[in-house]
């Protein structure tokens, strides 16, 4: 029987898919990421490996797995952490989770807007902390949506899925910048193209949906946030490396924007120095997909890929 290592344990709607084929299943761990070199030990001689984002795919480790090693299944829609040559190299498909979890990291991006504009990390630490004392007219008064300008950087299908939450329900105006100018994208979306420039400058909250590519590293650092309003704010729930985060601190640290919310990191789970000492940024672990509905359906598409592949028919997300 084939044998499918999973380098962590995804919800049982995908597991139970692979346990109804008789794979062999070996879950690498409940709950942590497992180190490298316990991947390459562990996963030696699988058909099938099902990683996780944080989960390095390369020559080397595809080396000491084994030339039956088919199929790569990454538990994402980003897959930064693949080595697409060295999978190439080797005839081996490589899938992702697009479409199913468009809603849960849109919904997330335009909860951290909400959360910015209305000042509601700042409120929980003030109220928690007893110094509430009475209504104050001029107390966290923060601003609204309505009629302000969202600048997205990056539409794709979660990009898109943003711009259209908060142009229909919240009456923003939306400018867009993209590392490729897509007309067709523009008209289906309704959203206006501009330089990165222009739109950093002109926008009241940006917001990141490009993937992690040589292109898309450090897009915006110190002078792209230099080109921000003094009153503006950004928010990441793309990959970390799209922003320089050391350049984000100080300009941060020196009030040059009003403020950020990230969800994903450089370094992922380490934060740059000074990150997590500033009052104007909202931080959360990389949970932007983290809804019931989202996961269940990244488990199952990860491992309907492997089916496919493993069954000698054509992936349903193969990357390349
Ligand atoms: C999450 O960050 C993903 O790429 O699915
Ligand atoms: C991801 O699903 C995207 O294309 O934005």
């Amino acid at each position: 029987m084939p044998k499918v290592f999973i380098t962590t344990k995804i919800p049982d709607a995908g597991l139970n898919l692979l346990k109804e084929q008789g794979y062999e299943l070996e879950i690498g761990s409940a709950t942590e990421n497992l180190p490298h070199e316990e991947i390459a030990r562990r996963a030696k001689g699988a058909d099938a490996l099902l990683t996780q984002l944080e989960d390095r795919v390369d020559g080397n480790l595809l080396d000491g797995l084994g030339p039956q090693l088919k199929i790569v299944a990454n538990y994402a829609v980003g897959y930064d952490n693949f080595d697409l040559k060295e999978l190439a190299q080797r005839n081996i498909i490589a899938t992702n989770t697009p479409g199913v979890l468009t809603e849960a990291v849109a919904e997330y991006a335009v909860g951290l807007i909400l959360a910015l504009f209305r000042k509601i990390p700042e409120a929980d630490r003030f109220t928690r902390s007893g110094k509430y004392k009475g209504f104050d007219p001029d107390l966290l008064v923060g601003s609204e949506l309505q009629g302000k300008i969202l600048g997205l950087v990056g539409h794709g299908r979660i990009g898109c899925r943003v711009a259209e939450i908060l142009q229909k329900g919240f009456g923003m105006n939306v400018v867009y910048y993209d590392t490729k100018r897509d007309e067709a994208a523009e008209a289906t979306c309704g959203i206006a193209y501009g330089p990165l420039e222009e739109v950093l400058s002109s926008s009241d909250v940006v917001t990141l949906h490009v993937p992690l590519l040589p292109a898309t590293r450090h897009l915006i650092s110190e002078k792209e946030l230099s080109s921000m309003k003094p009153s503006s704010f950004l928010v990441n729930t793309s990959r970390g490396a799209v922003i320089d985060e050391k350049a984000l601190v100080r300009v941060l640290q020196e009030k040059k924007i009003a403020g950020a919310a990230l969800d994903v990191y450089e370094e992922e789970p380490n934060l740059a120095p000074g990150l997590s000492e500033l009052e104007n940024v909202l931080l959360s672990p990389h949970i932007a997909s983290a809804t019931k509905e989202a996961r269940e359906h990244m488990a199952i598409v990860a491992a309907s890929n492997i089916i496919a592949v493993l069954s000698g028919k054509p992936p349903l997300n193969q990357v390349k």
